[in-house]
């Protein structure tokens, strides 16, 4: 075979090689972009701002595709970071807002879970909230009593109570859980509140945002002014009457309506 020949041959096959190759890399890069990449990463972003921001509600479950994006959003430095600034921000408004009455009425509220105690442990093994809720279940691990603090909120606690605000806890968890609750927040260092009120028998028919403002209503029935609620749901804050200032902690594993 000519020389010529040869080397055009090679060339062509070359030509081929590389065009293949680099055809291969798109194939790949986007597969990599639409799968596991930027655009995954932008859409459970986007899922998750949505979340914070209540454009979704009511969700079920996370979204299949966004569980690990989710689970490493909600065990990351950046998740500590945002309650960190929610609670700073609460801190500031405290400081800076208030001529309190000093009449002991001056009340502030908080939510239990995913706002003074975690329950980033038990979801850590129940998928990041990519399975529907098991009641059963869940009440079973807050009976353990064993969820950690969140130890920014914490913080604010100590600080409200040392101002002389009345501190009322308000949860969606159920009376039978009363004991466990008590333990696992004296445990992990909450003391002093004023009271904690979980949900009775006639207010589980009553979705938790309506049993929640209706604890508001006795509370400020009572004569008590409330400053400020700090809650990781929207329901926390919804109905009437309110608070001033609400502060929403980040949470994406659940929706509570
Ligand atoms: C819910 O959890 C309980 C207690 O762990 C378990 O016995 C039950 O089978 C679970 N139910 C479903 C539907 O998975």
């Amino acid at each position: 075979m000519p020389m010529g020949r040869t080397l055009v041959l090679s060339l062509a096959f070359m030509t081929l090689w590389i065009g293949l190759a680099v055809a291969d890399w798109n194939i790949l890069n986007q597969r990599k972009r639409n799968v596991f990449g930027a655009s995954l990463k932008n859409y459970c972003e986007s899922w998750r701002i949505n979340v914070e921001l209540n454009n979704i509600k009511e969700f079920d479950v996370v979204p299949q595709e966004c569980i690990e994006y989710i689970g490493k959003y909600m065990t990351s430095t950046q998740y500590k970071a945002d309650i960190e600034r929610a609670i700073e921000e609460s801190s500031l408004y405290l400081s800076s807002c208030c001529s309190l009455n000093g009449n002991g009425k001056d009340s502030w509220i908080f939510d239990v879970d995913d706002t003074l105690l975690s329950t980033v442990p038990y979801f850590k093994r129940h998928n990041f909230g990519g399975e529907k809720l098991n009641i059963t279940s869940l009440e079973g691990w807050m009976r353990e009593a064993k969820a950690p603090a969140l130890e920014h909120t914490l913080r604010l606690f100590d600080e409200i109570k040392s101002r002389g605000i009345k501190i009322f806890l308000i949860s969606s968890r159920r009376e039978c859980l009363r004991d466990a609750t008590v333990d696992n927040l004296i445990k992990v260092g909450y003391h002093g509140w004023t009271s904690l009120i979980l949900r009775g028998l006639n207010d589980e028919y009553k979705q938790v945002h309506n049993y929640k403002a209706e604890a508001r209503k006795q509370l400020v029935n009572e004569g008590n002014d409330i400053w400020g609620i700090v809650g990781d749901q929207w329901s926390s804050f919804d109905g009437s009457p309110s608070a001033r200032r609400t502060f929403k902690l980040p949470n994406s594993l659940y929706y509570v309506s």
